[in-house]
């Protein structure tokens, strides 16, 4: 077995212990969707479908890659498969570069396809890879391993930066995204992993192609957070002490959300990071995302089994539904014509950054 693969439990490990979030929050609370009692509509009348990369989902959610890469975590992605499968919704696998570095670890990753023949699945290498000399070679590999409809390029320059044996060279990803762009036969989409897309990243991506992007922002798992804690684990201190870093560095998800529909008004955008229930998928929403995600909730409720997932997305759903009732929405990009306010932090800082929410708020209403 590699490294990379036995890295893969202890990260599943030390997320499902939890206490992997940092102080710093999404700031979606500081959005209020408006309440309207009088919608002029049934809850029969919400149709949750949304498309994302140019493909209908049957609703505005994915369960963001995690794992693979280890025999004991085919059974997480065969649950979410299934799970998948059955709401319509989309699911990414975690980095394959287990699966591409040891051919004995397909099936952790292949199996996805197999309980999910119909769902939205992408694939996904890391842009640490693609720094150092992975290209269109491994990721056409990725994709053919579980036919998948889009690969995600992660970009996780924090946790890197503190993995006691991460890497720390970044240059030249930019260039090898544009080659996968021009070159996959699927598109390309390019997420962060919980410490936020930025207006100046989308405006590089996009202006290379890129059309699809997942926020990830800061206020859910917090990789940096995750890094630190399994080195302490070994080493009874961090090797590369993150110190407030940690709990406080990134981009929050409501934040990044705005920043990435601004900078790119034409794009698919996945709003994540932190979201825990249908409500916050709606805010995400509203503030600009096409759909919403999530990953470490999925992983914990299936601690309940299949079941458990599945009880956990149909109640996001359901919230969701509620929410787009309560906000006059027949569709999720409805929500983008509804009433919202931003107040306090989000909207200091989304105005330093030159976003004026009035402006911001009609442009997203036009789209
Ligand atoms: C992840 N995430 C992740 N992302 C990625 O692109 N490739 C990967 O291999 C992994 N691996 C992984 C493992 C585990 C156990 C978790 C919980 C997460 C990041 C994930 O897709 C997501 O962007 C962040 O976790 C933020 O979302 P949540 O967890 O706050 O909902």
């Amino acid at each position: 077995m590699t490294f990379t693969s036995a890295r893969k439990l202890e990260h599943i490990d030390i997320v499902r212990k939890g206490g992997v979030e940092p102080q710093e929050t999404t700031l979606l609370e500081y959005v209020r969707i408006v309440h309207r009692s009088l919608p002029e509509a049934n809850l029969e009348d919400i149709d949750l479908s949304v498309k994302l990369c140019g493909r209908e989902l049957g609703a505005p959610l994915i369960i963001t890659g995690m794992t693979g890469g280890h025999p004991d975590v085919e059974p997480i992605n065969a649950a979410i498969a299934e799970v998948a499968e059955k709401f319509g919704i989309a699911m990414g696998v975690g980095s394959q570069r287990a699966a591409i570095e040891d051919s004995s670890m397909i099936h952790t990753f292949s199996v996805v396809r197999e309980r999910a023949p119909h769902a939205f699945i992408v694939a996904n290498l890391g842009g640490a890879q693609l720094a150092k000399g992975y290209g269109v070679k491994e990721a056409l590999k990725a994709v053919e391993m579980i036919r998948a409809d889009a690969i995600a390029i992660h970009l996780n320059i924090g946790q890197e930066l503190f993995q006691d044996e991460g890497d720390t060279k970044f240059s030249g990803v930019l260039e090898k995204v544009a080659e996968l762009v021009e070159e996959m036969p699927v598109p390309v989409i390019v997420k962060e992993v919980g410490t936020g897309l930025s207006a100046e990243d989308i405006s590089a991506l996009r202006s290379v192609g890129v059309k699809c992007f997942d926020v990830a922002g800061l206020g859910g798992t917090n990789w940096i957070k995750i890094e630190a804690l399994r080195s302490k684990a070994k080493h009874g201190a961090p090797l590369r002490d993150p110190a407030s870093i940690a709990d406080l560095w990134g981009n929050p998800t409501a934040i990044a959300i705005v920043e990435a529909r601004n900078a790119a008004p034409d794009a698919y955008i996945i709003g994540s990071g932190g979201l825990r229930d249908g409500h916050d998928v709606a805010k995400a929403i509203a503030l600009g995302a096409d759909v919403g995600g999530f990953a470490a909730p999925a992983l914990r409720a299936l601690s309940a089994g299949r079941e458990g997932l599945e009880r956990y997305v149909s109640q996001i759903l359901y919230q969701l539904k509620a929410a787009m009732l309560m906000s006059g929405s027949k569709r999720p990009q409805d929500l983008w014509l509804a009433g919202i306010t931003i107040w306090g932090r989000l909207k200091d800082e989304l105005e330093s950054r030159g976003i004026n929410i009035g402006s911001y708020l009609n442009s997203r209403a036009m789209t």
